[in-house]
């Protein structure tokens, strides 16, 4: 198994290597690529530790030689949001960054599967899929944006509020990964129940956590640990599906005749990435009218990404 982390040596990045190099099965590689000069040393820092995964680091010119015959590529690349930006603003810095690694990687690994976690997810996501369009490499099975953090945040506070022990808290997310495009499905949390005040109060919690960092780091960026942890454990899902192992997990991915032409589902992952995507199920009145009211917004996100490319 070879896994390429494009931008790895940022906040996210750093955190998401550092768990991939204890958690990858044994015997696999680990390519570091950032255009950030201090990449060869985090690769050189990682080697240090005592695990049976192979470490190399990759600077700005090596892009092509980072990503030769990865499984699996992920893509932290690109610019965090700062106090007062929405996601959306990073659209203009980060859709280049993302256009270039895209490229990259119908070059050197057309069958790799591809994990978007650069911001706004929402657009970078089209932005990938055009980019293989264009060059004839396109599998929509190939292509997701990483939302596992709204998953984790999600079973973090449900376990709080409730006092559950969290490790049994599973919530499906749906949707987009910016504001209230992000829907968590309350209604379908087995084990808990919640007031409608309650359903209120988290919702817009779950969809503003990201905010809640951004403010709380004032200015020295956005989540970066709980993303890391986020992205390897998306990494580990997909890694299992390669592997032949039947797993469900939640992603951004391309769906015909959806809600939108890319939204967050529970998927089947296999050998080739997206197996099925399966029903997200009944929603409440209140997840309706949520999802209702933000398809706009979400269409208008993929637009975007969507144009960039044409
Ligand atoms: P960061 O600034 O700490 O790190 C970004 C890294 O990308 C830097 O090391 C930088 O050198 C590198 N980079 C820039 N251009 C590059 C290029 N062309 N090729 C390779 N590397 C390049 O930022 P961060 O906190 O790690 O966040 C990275 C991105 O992830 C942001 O866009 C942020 O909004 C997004 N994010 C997404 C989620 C999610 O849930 N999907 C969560 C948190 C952050
Ligand atoms: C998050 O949800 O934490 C990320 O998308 C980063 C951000 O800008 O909020």
């Amino acid at each position: 198994m070879k896994v390429a982390v494009l931008g790895a040596a940022g906040g996210i990045g750093q955190a998401l290597s550092l768990l991939l190099k204890n958690g990858l099965p044994a015997g696999s590689e680990l390519s570091l690529y950032d255009v950030a000069p201090v990449v060869p040393g985090v690769a050189v820092d990682l080697s240090h530790i005592p695990t049976a995964v192979k470490v190399a680091g990759f600077g700005a010119d090596d892009l092509d030689a980072a990503l030769a015959g990865a499984d699996i590529v992920l893509i932290p690349a690109g610019m965090p949001r700062k106090p007062g930006m929405d996601r959306a603003d990073l659209f203009n810095v980060n859709a280049g960054i993302i256009k270039t690694l895209a490229e990259g990687i119908v070059r050197s690994c057309p069958k790799a599967l591809v994990g978007v976690i650069t911001n706004p997810v929402n657009g970078t996501v089209p932005i990938v899929a055009e980019v293989f369009k264009k060059a004839g490499t396109y599998e929509a099975s190939r292509v997701f944006g990483v939302t596992t953090l709204d998953v984790i945040r999600s079973e973090a506070f449900i376990a709080e509020l409730k006092g559950v022990d969290v490790s049994e808290v599973k919530v499906p997310v749906i949707g987009g990964h910016s504001g209230t495009t992000i829907l968590p499905l309350l209604s379908q949390v087995e084990g808990v129940s919640f007031t409608d005040e309650e359903v209120a109060a988290l919702t817009p919690r779950i969809q503003n956590a990201g905010t809640e960092v951004v403010n709380a780091k004032a200015g020295g960026g956005s989540a970066t640990l709980s993303m890391g942890a986020a992205a390897a454990r998306f990494c580990f899902s997909l890694v299992k599906g390669l592997q032949g192992q039947d797993v469900v997990d939640y992603a951004y991915v391309a769906v015909e005749n959806g809600d939108a032409p890319y939204f967050a589902h529970p998927v089947r992952l296999g050998k080739n990435g997206v197996e099925e995507i399966l029903s997200y199920g009944e929603l409440s009145a209140f997840e309706q009218k949520a999802k209702e009211d933000m398809l706009a917004t979400l269409n208008k996100d993929i637009q975007e990404g969507v144009d960039f490319m044409s």
